[in-house]
């Protein structure tokens, strides 16, 4: 199987540590890929709209976007983590997830992420942990990723994780490593079950896709929705 890591901070920090933990039961069993935020996304988008209109290849970033966006599509598993910097995901998290706007269920979201498995891993030191998981959460429940597993947890005492007690160690490794062999175990021969909540979103972004192609059957989303046969009853899930 093949997992694809996006981690929002290139620190090799406490943030790391529990990616990695949670990486241990794949490591035998994984072709794993990792990016770091920002050295592999390092621009901002800057609100062109070109990937809207005119195509995801014409992004200013589109080599380095391209190169990360086959990797999410070819793994079986996608894996994102971030501190929690002011209540939120990492401002590099945030610019990644924008540059993928096009791949929002309104636009031309990849059939590939229908039945695709994923885990948002974050953490801080008082608060704030749950809503940064939940910014990451949004972007990929409307990529369309059925299953998403979250992680969150708070330091309280320190910011090192060498620095905590050993309980509060032994209290995020034992949750961790609970999420990570939930994941282990399952069958990525086959594809995670769409949600009903998906299904809901996706046909109403169908209804809207086919008046738009009617209107304008030159807009690039409706022409997307209509070149997957979406307009026509068929659907990205098993
Ligand atoms: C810019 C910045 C903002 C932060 N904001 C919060 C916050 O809102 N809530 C919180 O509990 N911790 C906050 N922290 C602390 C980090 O979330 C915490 O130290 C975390 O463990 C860092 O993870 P790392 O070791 O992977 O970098 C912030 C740290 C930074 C650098």
């Amino acid at each position: 199987m093949k997992i694809t890591v996006i981690n929002g901070t290139e620190k090799h920090g406490v943030t790391y540590r529990l990616k990695e933990m949670f990486l241990s039961e794949f490591q035998d069993k994984a072709d794993i890929t990792e990016y770091y935020l920002p050295k592999d996304c390092p621009n901002f988008c800057m609100g062109c709209t070109s990937c809207m209109f005119k195509g995801e290849n014409t992004c200013k970033d589109a080599d380095k976007i391209s190169v990360i966006e086959k990797s999410l599509l070819e793994a079986d598993l996608l894996v994102m983590t971030s501190p929690a910097y002011v209540f939120h995901a990492t401002g590099a998290m945030k610019a990644f997830l924008d540059h993928f706007a096009y791949r929002w269920m309104p636009h031309r979201p990849a059939p590939e992420m229908f039945t695709k498995r994923a885990v948002v891993l974050t953490q801080c030191l008082g608060a704030g942990a749950k809503s940064a998981a939940k910014d990451i959460k949004h972007s990929l429940s409307w990529w369309g990723i059925p299953k998403i597993g979250v992680f969150t947890g708070a330091l309280m005492s320190d910011i090192v994780w060498d620095k905590l007690s050993k309980r509060k160690q032994a209290e995020l490794t034992r949750k961790i490593e609970k999420l990570s062999r939930k994941f282990a175990r399952m069958d990525y021969t086959k594809p995670a079950r769409t949600k009903f909540i998906i299904k809901i979103k996706f046909s109403f972004c169908c209804f809207m896709q086919k008046s738009l192609h009617k209107a304008d059957p030159k807009y690039l989303d409706g022409k997307y929705w209509a070149q997957q046969g979406w307009l026509d009853g068929v659907r990205p899930w098993k």
